[in-house]
């Protein structure tokens, strides 16, 4: 890589590289700029997905930043292990407090700011676009991926930890989880998506879930796009997409349907 491809942004060089790990920062930081750091058994999982596409641009371009904590890196003994049995028997292992909790002082170090510690966890409050909005607009976030049975309640306690779930369902381990998080916040982050998209319109930004989107060819297998796309009416079209959003969402999602249609009737 030549010195020519280096973009410099103010605060530090960024050299542009097509290899995901090398997307990530390494400390310092970047000044100002939101920050994701995960505490996971598997660091090589990161940028995973999130260095694709547009995420994958933005960290590039130093719009975001990603660390990761090596949770083995805090293990005890020889082996460094990170686990051990369930106080009170049962199956499987626990990740212990007294490696969670170097860990977690060792990510924490020196954060200043709006800077949420979240543990992703099944028994979390579930991610919803307003949690992602909050997350946006914070300095940056730590997340801790729980691997196993999970984690000793009592760090959960010591560091007051939220607790964010990706659905009702059980996963092996938090880090699908935090990348999905990540996800659906840094494309909130301003410059983030350029002109590729509007997080204006889109599903749950107006307590709707979207309208149906068609693009070329016209006809496709006997289907036609709606006549009210191709009229080329602005008011027709944004009149039929606005209906059709309310009727996908009174359809599909009962508890959206009555928050809007509570939160008009209190504006009326
Ligand atoms: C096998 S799960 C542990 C499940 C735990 N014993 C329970 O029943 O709640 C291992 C790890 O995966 C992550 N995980 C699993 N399902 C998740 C979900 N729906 N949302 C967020 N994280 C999840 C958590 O970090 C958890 O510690």
């Amino acid at each position: 890589m030549t010195n020519s491809l280096n973009k410099s942004h103010g605060r530090k060089a960024i050299r542009p590289s097509l290899k995901p790990r090398e997307l990530m920062t390494a400390t310092p930081d970047l000044v100002g700029v939101w920050k994701a750091k995960i505490l996971t058994l598997f660091p090589t999982a990161f940028p995973g997905v999130l260095g694709e596409s547009l995420t994958g641009k933005a960290l590039q371009e130093g719009l975001w930043q990603l660390e990761t904590v090596d949770l083995r890196q805090f293990g005890v003994g020889k082996h460094r292990n990170v686990d051990d049995t369930p106080a009170g028997g049962g199956a499987g292992m626990v990740l212990r407090a007294d490696v969670l909790g170097k860990a977690i002082d060792h990510a924490m170090d020196g954060v200043t700011g709006n800077h949420p510690l979240i543990y992703l966890s099944p028994r979390g409050k579930p991610m919803d676009q307003q949690m992602m909005q909050n997350l946006a607009r914070a300095d940056g976030v730590t997340l801790l991926c729980g691997r196993f049975e999970g984690v000793d309640e009592r760090v959960l306690q010591h560091y007051g930890i939220q607790e964010v779930s990706l659905g009702d369902f059980v996963m092996t381990g938090g880090e699908i989880a935090a990348q999905a998080l990540i996800d659906a916040t840094v494309r909130l982050i301003p410059n983030v998506l350029g002109n590729f998209a509007s997080t204006e319109e889109e599903s749950f930004s107006s307590g709707l879930l979207e309208h149906p989107q068609y693009t070329r060819p016209a006809e496709w297998k006997g289907r036609k796009i709606p006549d009210v796309l191709m009229s080329g009416h602005h008011g027709k079209v944004a009149q039929w997409r606005h209906d059709m959003s309310e009727e996908i969402t009174q359809n599909r999602r009962p508890d959206l349907w009555d928050a809007y249609k509570g939160s008009a009737d209190s504006k009326d």
